[in-house]
C-alpha cells in the first residue's frame, strides 16, 4: 500500500459516517411519505368486482348503482363542475391521471393488481369491492371451498379477506385529505352504511358452482 492509499483510508471512516446519515435520512423521508399517503387495508393481488360478480351477483348489482362505484366518473372534465367549483378545483381540468385523486378515487392505486389507468385497468376505476373487502388474490380462491360460518371466519380472514369493513377502512379515504371535506369533517360510519355501499343480503355458507 502507497502511503496516499492509507491516507484515503483514514479519511474513510468519516465517510462512512456521512453515508450512514444519508442512508438514515433517506429511509426515514421513505417512511415518512409512506405513513403520510393512502395505505390500503390489506396487503395481496386485486383481482377486481368481476372476480366476485358470480357467486355475489346481489351485492354486486346494488355496488354498481352507489355512487362510490362510478366515483372515478367525477375526475373528468366538466363532471361536478358546481361542487369542483366551491373548493377551488378547476372543473375543465382532467384529473383522471392526477396522482393526488386517483388513490381515493380508485381501488388499488400503486398496488400489485390495483389500478393504473382508465385504459389498462378499467375495472379497478372508483371504489369497488375490494376497497372495503380487500384484495382479493388469496380469499377468492378459498371461497370456493367454504362450508359453514366457522370456516368462513377462520380461512377467509386468514387469506386477507377485511369482514364486516368499519370505520378505519372507510377513513382511508373519508378523511381531511380529500378536498372536499375540511379538517372539522366527521365521518358517521353508521349513518353512511346506510347510505352508500351496497344492500345486505343473508349469506349461506355454501360453496356455488
Ligand atoms: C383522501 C381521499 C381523497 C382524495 C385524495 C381525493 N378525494 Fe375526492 N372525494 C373523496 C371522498 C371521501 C369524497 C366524498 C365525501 C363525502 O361525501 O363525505 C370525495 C368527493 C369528491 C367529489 C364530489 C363528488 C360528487 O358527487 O359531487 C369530487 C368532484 C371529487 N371528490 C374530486 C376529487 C379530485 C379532482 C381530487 C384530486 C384533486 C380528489 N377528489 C381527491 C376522497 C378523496
Ligand atoms: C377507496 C376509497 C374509499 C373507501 C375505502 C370508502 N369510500 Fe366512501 N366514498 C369514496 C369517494 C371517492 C366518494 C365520493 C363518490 C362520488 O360522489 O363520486 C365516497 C362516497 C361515499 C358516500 C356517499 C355516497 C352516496 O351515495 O351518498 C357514502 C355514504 C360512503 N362513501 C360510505 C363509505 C363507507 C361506509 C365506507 C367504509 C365501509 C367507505 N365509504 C369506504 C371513497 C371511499
Ligand atoms: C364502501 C365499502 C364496500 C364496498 C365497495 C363493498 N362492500 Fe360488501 N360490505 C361492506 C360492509 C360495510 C359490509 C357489512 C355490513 C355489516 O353487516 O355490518 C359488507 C358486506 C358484504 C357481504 C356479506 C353479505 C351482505 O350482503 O352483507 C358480502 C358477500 C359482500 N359485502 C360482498 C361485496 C361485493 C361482492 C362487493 C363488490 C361488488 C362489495 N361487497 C363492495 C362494505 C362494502
Ligand atoms: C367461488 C365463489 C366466490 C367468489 C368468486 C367470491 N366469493 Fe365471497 N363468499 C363465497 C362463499 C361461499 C361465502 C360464504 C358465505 C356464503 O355461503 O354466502 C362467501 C363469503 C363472503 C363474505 C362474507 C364473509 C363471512 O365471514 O361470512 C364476503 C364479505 C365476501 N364473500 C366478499 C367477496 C368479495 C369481495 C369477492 C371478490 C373479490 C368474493 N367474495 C368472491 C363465495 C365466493
Amino acid at each position: 500500500m502507497s502511503s496516499e492509499t492509507l491516507e484515503e483510508l483514514k479519511v474513510s471512516p468519516g465517510i462512512w459516517v456521512l453515508c450512514l446519515v444519508l442512508v438514515v435520512a433517506l429511509t426515514g423521508f421513505l417512511a415518512y411519505r409512506s405513513l403520510g399517503s393512502y395505505q390500503h387495508a390489506s396487503k395481496g393481488k386485486f383481482v377486481s368486482s368481476k372476480a366476485c360478480q358470480k357467486c355475489h351477483p346481489k351485492q354486486y348489482e346494488s355496488w354498481s348503482q352507489t355512487r362510490m362505484a362510478r366515483s372515478f366518473e367525477v375526475l373528468r372534465p366538466n363532471v361536478s363542475v358546481e361542487e369542483k367549483k366551491l373548493v377551488g378545483l378547476d372543473p375543465e381540468a382532467d384529473y383522471t391521471r392526477d396522482s393526488t385523486c386517483l388513490p381515493c378515487h380508485t381501488t388499488g392505486y400503486g398496488m400489485t393488481g390495483g389500478f393504473v389507468s382508465i385504459e389498462k385497468t378499467p375495472e379497478m376505476a372508483g371504489v369497488t369491492c375490494e376497497a372495503c373487502h380487500g384484495a382479493g388474490g388469496m380469499y377468492v380462491e378459498q371461497m370456493k371451498s367454504v362450508r359453514g360460518k366457522a370456516m368462513a371466519e377462520k380461512t377467509l380472514k386468514a387469506a386477507g379477506l377485511v369482514y364486516p369493513p368499519r370505520d378505519p377502512v372507510c377513513r382511508h379515504c373519508h378523511n381531511e385529505k380529500s378536498p372536499f371535506v375540511g379538517m372539522d369533517y366527521v365521518f358517521d360510519y353508521s349513518e353512511r352504511l346506510k347510505a352508500g355501499t351496497h344492500q345486505h343480503y343473508e349469506l349461506i355458507y355454501q360453496p356455488r358452482n
